[in-house]
């Protein structure tokens, strides 16, 4: 059995395939050209979960744009957030009066990007909005509203496409449901 075949094993089923995800972006980053016409976008992913679609969308937005990263933990290796959200890697410029464009893989509770905002419009941003590839609104804690987002999913647990469990499984190019058994021990 070859490798990929074998993280496909641990899924339950595929939720979301690679075609419908590049239509999906495609049309994410036409959206968001037009919107931000004749500004000065700095786009921010956040590490690591964002990495694939940060890296897809970049290349479907028709402006130019400055980029830079944040990397922010309230996870460990669990599927349920601690609710805490600590700054791990802090951007390498300053943003204020920048028009900021979030990039995150997914919103579930909604702690991490409602504190990321607060960050942003601390620090002077002209502007602060979030694209998100995923959302998963029946986990939401506090109020948080993506932007912009490319699928609603059920409350599942999702890898592939960038989202991991426990640092695996980010390379699987479609997005699935992991299965339960994978996590039964936490
Ligand atoms: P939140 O702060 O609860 O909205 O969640 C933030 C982070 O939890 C996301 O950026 C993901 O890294 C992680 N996360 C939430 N749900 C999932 C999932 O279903 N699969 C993989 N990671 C997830
Ligand atoms: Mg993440």
């Amino acid at each position: 059995m070859d490798c990929t075949a074998k993280l496909y094993g641990d899924l339950t089923k595929i939720l979301v395939k690679r075609e419908d995800i590049a239509v999906a972006v495609k049309r994410l980053g036409e959206q968001i050209t037009k919107d931000y016409e004749g500004h000065e976008l700095m786009v921010v992913g956040i590490l690591k979960g964002a990495i694939v679609f940060y890296s897809d969308l970049i290349r479907e937005i028709d402006l130019p744009m400055r980029t830079d990263f944040m990397a922010v933990s309230s996870y460990g290796s669990a599927t349920k957030s601690s609710g805490v959200v600590q700054l791990r890697k802090d951007l390498d410029r300053p943003v204020e009066g920048m028009d900021v464009l979030i990039v995150e893989d997914i919103v579930d509770s909604g702690m991490t990007l409602s504190y990321l905002k607060r960050v942003f419009q601390d620090r002077g941003a002209a502007s602060v909005r979030i694209a998100t590839l995923l959302d998963k609104p029946a986990r939401r804690r506090v109020e948080l509203k993506a932007d912009y987002f490319c699928f609603t999913i059920p409350d599942e647990f999702v890898v592939g496409y960038g989202l991991d469990y426990d640092e695996k499984y980010r390379n699987l190019p479609d997005i699935g449901v992991l299965h339960p058994r994978i996590y039964a021990g936490e």
